[in-house]
C-alpha cells in the first residue's frame, strides 16, 4: 500500500517535472529524518574543485558510509567510514548530531567538516557536500559525495549529478567500480587500520 502510494506520488511528481534549473539542482534538503539515514550506503562517485584531492580520490576502490541513529534522536547518530584501498580497509566512527540538513561531528574528534545533505531525485541515495571549515580553504576544498543503497546507478541518474557538479563549477565527477567489495563494517584480523 505505502509502495503504491510512493509509485503514485512519483508518477505525478514525473508528470509535469521541467529539467530543474541549477537553483533547485543544489538545494540543501529541507527536512531530513535522521532515520531516512540509517544503514549503510555505498560511495558511486565523488566531485572536486581541487585536482590534487579528485586525484588522491581516484585510487580509492570503494567506500561506504553507515549511519546508526537507533536511540540518539538528532543529536547522537552514530556515523561510520569505510575506505578501501591499497588492499587495505580503514574505518572510522564519529559520533555526528544532525540540524535541518546539516551534520555536524563531535568537537572533541578534530574533523572540522561541515556535510550538508543536498537534493537528489534517485530515491535510495544521498548526496552530501563537504566543507572544510577554515576560511581561506572552504571553497577550494568543497566536495561532492554521491552515495546509495545500490552499486550503481542507471545512467539519468549519473546525468543528474554530472549537472549537479556542472552547477558548482567542480570537475568531471570519479564514478568507482562498483564491482570492488565494500569494507566490512567490522575490524577484521586481517585488515585493521
Ligand atoms: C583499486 O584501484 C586501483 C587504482 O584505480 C586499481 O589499479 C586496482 O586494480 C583496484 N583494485 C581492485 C581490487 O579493484
Ligand atoms: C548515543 O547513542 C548510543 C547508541 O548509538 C548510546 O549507547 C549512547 O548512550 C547515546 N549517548 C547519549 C549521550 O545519548
Ligand atoms: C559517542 O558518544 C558516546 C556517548 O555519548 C560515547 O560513549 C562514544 O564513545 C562516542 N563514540 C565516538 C566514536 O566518539
Ligand atoms: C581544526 O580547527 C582547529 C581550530 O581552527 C585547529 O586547531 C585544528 O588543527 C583543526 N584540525 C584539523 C584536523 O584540521
Amino acid at each position: 500500500m505505502f509502495a503504491v502510494c510512493v509509485l503514485l506520488l512519483s508518477v505525478a511528481a514525473a508528470g509535469h517535472s521541467a529539467p530543474l534549473g541549477c537553483e533547485d539542482l543544489v538545494r540543501p534538503l529541507d527536512q531530513l529524518h535522521p532515520a531516512r539515514l540509517d544503514g549503510t550506503w555505498a560511495l558511486v562517485a565523488g566531485a572536486f574543485v581541487d585536482t590534487g584531492m579528485m586525484n588522491s580520490f581516484a585510487r580509492r576502490n570503494s567506500s561506504s558510509i553507515t549511519f546508526d541513529s537507533v536511540g540518539g534522536g538528532r543529536s547522537n547518530i552514530s556515523y561510520t567510514i569505510t575506505k578501501s584501498q591499497d588492499g587495505h580497509c580503514r574505518r572510522r566512527t564519529f559520533n555526528i548530531s544532525l540540524e535541518g540538513s546539516t551534520m555536524t561531528f563531535d568537537p572533541q574528534d578534530d574533523v572540522n567538516v561541515t556535510v550538508t545533505f543536498l537534493f537528489t531525485s534517485c530515491p535510495d541515495c544521498v548526496l552530501m557536500r563537504y566543507e572544510t571549515d577554515t576560511e581561506t580553504q572552504t571553497r577550494t576544498l568543497f566536495r561532492l559525495f554521491l552515495f546509495s543503497k545500490r552499486r550503481q546507478l542507471q545512467q539519468a541518474e549519473l546525468q543528474e549529478f554530472k549537472g549537479q557538479v556542472k552547477c558548482l563549477n567542480m570537475l568531471e565527477p570519479v564514478v568507482l567500480d562498483p564491482s570492488t567489495d565494500l569494507c566490512p563494517l567490522q575490524e577484521t584480523d586481517a585488515e585493521s587500520g
